[in-house]
């Protein structure tokens, strides 16, 4: 098994696929010191699509499994078919659902998938054309790694955003000019092959750098799983009606998606409503989830390759909660911090998984920052509160200079819940 990544969610997908009874070799490029420690890492970057299909086929990978979306995008899946090797994640035209905003929403509207109302526009003027009312969301149209979407207050801030947006020719020079709307926000990730949609737990996810939602965005400081509120059936009712639509409708336009499909969606007063598509697993919200996975993660994986190949999956969960705090470094994410040396990772007890984000080897082959996004925390419990307690009190041993982390993960689930 080749695993390509080196981030939290890379890490959690090493540690899922320990744990198959199949006790498969793991391999991961490029990996990080963490994952160096559950699976055999190569110096390979992840978004070097010759290099890692050339190290899947020299190790002899009899899957290859992709993390991040950039080599998704790039056409690594492409590349390891065309070499007769088998891959989980969908191949570049699947892969535009989330690499172009315009393509997503094209699919939801052919698919009858309920979301926000929309319109592509190609300059300033247009675009403040189409706005009729205050907030506004602005999103660019093509990767932009999380910084690509604004919820613009007022008239100078669209104005402003949409002129940054369109400022450098990139991303087709297209903006989606879209509907705000308010909810709880749920991330629901389906395993696919290419026929039919099976969904994993519910999660939520944490965007904002600081406690209540404050601060600038960031690539996640922490999830949860499950949802209050989404119960067993709306996850079902969820994948019916936004992931099974939508694959359906790829299979219409001759597009097989496998892979892991993510839906980001938003409850809204008027019923779900889908945000977003991501082609992979979503980070970090992998971490508070598989960790509850029971059943084979590998052979799912390899089931999903084959067209029809999940037709009677069903997945065993456990039932309690998975709560997952990011450490941060010093100064993110504006800039991060390296070389902080991390102290108490070997202190570290309880129903816990500590996955490895940004770390790297210090000098003295110490452990120490490496990224914006340093470590994650996963604390297990028999509810959200005894999974929160399990996860801070793990994560308040690991210390580093300026580390920062918020203290509200799951604290709203422990309010609805009790
Ligand atoms: P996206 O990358 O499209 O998921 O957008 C990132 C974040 O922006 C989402 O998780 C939401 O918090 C917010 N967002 C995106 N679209 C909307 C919308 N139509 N209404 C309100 N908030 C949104
Ligand atoms: N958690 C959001 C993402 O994976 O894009």
């Amino acid at each position: 098994m080749l695993v390509v990544g080196g981030g939290g969610r890379e890490h959690a997908i090493v540690r899922a696929l320990k744990r198959s009874p199949q006790a498969p070799e793991i391999l991961c490029a490029p990996g990080n010191p963490g994952i160096a420690a559950d699976a055999t890492v190569f110096d390979v970057a992840a978004d070097d699509v010759g290099g890692l299909a050339d190290l899947a086929g020299r190790e002899g990978a009899d899957l290859t499994v992709v993390g991040p979306e950039v080599p998704l995008v790039a056409g690594l899946v492409d590349e390891l078919r065309a070499r007769g090797l088998a891959a989980f994640g969908p191949r570049v035209e699947a892969a535009r659902l989330e690499g172009s905003k315009t393509f997503a929403k094209e699919i939801m509207e052919a698919a009858g998938v309920p979301t926000a109302t929309w319109r592509a526009v190609g300059t300033v003027e247009e675009g403040m054309d189409a706005i009729d009312r205050y907030p506004i969301v602005l999103k660019l149209d093509g990767l932009a790694a999380g910084k690509g979407v604004v919820v613009a207050a007022d008239e100078a801030e669209a104005r402003a955003t949409l002129e940054r947006f369109l400022a450098d020719g990139a991303h087709d020079n297209t903006v989606v000019v879209e509907e705000h709307m308010e909810g709880e926000e749920v991330s629901l990730l389906a395993l696919c092959d290419g026929e039919t949609a099976v969904p994993l737990v519910a999660a939520q996810d944490y965007k904002r750098i600081f406690d209540g939602d404050e601060g600038p965005n960031t690539g996640g400081m922490g999830s949860y799983s499950p949802v209050p509120g989404v119960d067993d059936a709306m996850v079902e009712e969820l994948a019916r009606t936004v992931h099974q639509p939508v694959l359906d409708e790829l299979r219409h336009r001759g597009i097989a998606f496998h892979g892991c499909l993510y839906a980001g969606l938003m409850l809204t007063a008027a019923g779900p409503r889908t945000l977003e598509f991501n082609v992979r697993f979503g980070d970090p919200e992998t971490q508070a989830v598989l960790p509850r996975l029971k059943s084979d993660l590998l052979e799912l994986l390899q089931r999903a390759g084959e067209p029809g190949g999940l037709a009677g999956a069903v997945l065993e969960w456990d039932e309690r909660w998975a709560v997952t705090v990011v450490l941060a470094s010093a100064g993110y994410p504006a800039s991060s911090s390296t070389g902080d040396v991390i102290s108490g990772l070997e202190a570290v007890v309880g129903d816990v998984e500590v996955t490895h984000a940004g770390t790297k080897v210090g000098p003295g082959g110490e452990i120490v920052t490496g990224g914006g996004r340093v470590l994650n925390v996963t604390g297990l419990g028999d509810g959200p509160a005894a999974a929160r307690d399990a996860a801070y009190a793990a994560a308040d041993t690991i210390t580093f200079e300026g580390r920062q982390l918020r203290r509200d993960i799951a604290a709203r689930a422990v309010e609805r819940t009790s």
